[in-house]
């Protein structure tokens, strides 16, 4: 068996740059003239998407990161989230959007957004660039969503597969789901 990757395009850059647009328009439209939301954005993975989102968004917005680690211990994320970097602004009173590159499970933002709810913002929504939809083991509500996708292991605009992959303007599918995900190493 060859271990060699093979990248097959998903989603183009065009394609990707239109989508984002789309989502910023939207976006705006839900946060009413002096309700500017403070985007939180989840590292590594969200960089890129917050990045073009915040450069698509006409108004004035705030930005902070989070950083989570998340082990699995089989073929599922076992759902023991830590969080390795916090907020450095408080999110009390803020609206706060959640900026999530890939929702699979759930695991994640769910536990994200059980730990900023305690901490009472104004209101919490969240926007994912991609949902795959079919893997969800937890009920979460996502407000915006770029693409929802097949069961496949992607990369590229943001993420990874083994730290590669993240420069790609463009999505691509892995030929084969990484074992990296089933050895109990933090995922990202
Ligand atoms: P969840 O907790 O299972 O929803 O995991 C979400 C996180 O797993 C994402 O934020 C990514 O970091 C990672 N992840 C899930 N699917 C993929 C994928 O297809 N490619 C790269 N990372 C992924
Ligand atoms: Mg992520």
């Amino acid at each position: 068996m060859s271990d060699e990757l093979t990248l097959t395009v998903l989603l183009t850059a065009d394609q990707v740059r239109d989508r984002v647009r789309e989502l910023a328009a939207e976006i705006n439209r839900s946060y009413p003239v002096g309700r500017d939301p403070h985007l939180v954005s989840v590292l590594k993975g969200g960089f890129v998407f917050l990045a073009d989102l915040v450069r698509a968004l006409d108004r004035p917005v705030t930005i902070d990161f989070v950083a989570v680690a998340s082990y699995g211990t089989g073929t599922r994320s076992s759902g023991v989230i830590t969080l390795t970097k916090d907020l450095e602004i408080g999110i009390a009173d803020r609206d706060v959007l959640i900026v999530e590159d890939i929702v699979d499970t759930g695991q994640t933002l769910s536990w994200l957004l059980d730990s900023f709810e305690a901490r009472h913002p104004r209101s919490l929504r969240t926007v994912s660039l991609l949902d795959k939809r079919s893997r969800r083991t937890v009920e979460v509500g996502i407000e915006h969503v770029g693409f929802t996708i097949e069961d496949r292991f992607v990369v590229g605009y943001g993420l990874d597969y083994a730290e590669q992959f993240r420069h790609l303007p463009y999505i691509a599918v892995l030929d084969q789901p990484p074992a990296v995900r089933d050895t109990g190493s933090p995922r990202r």
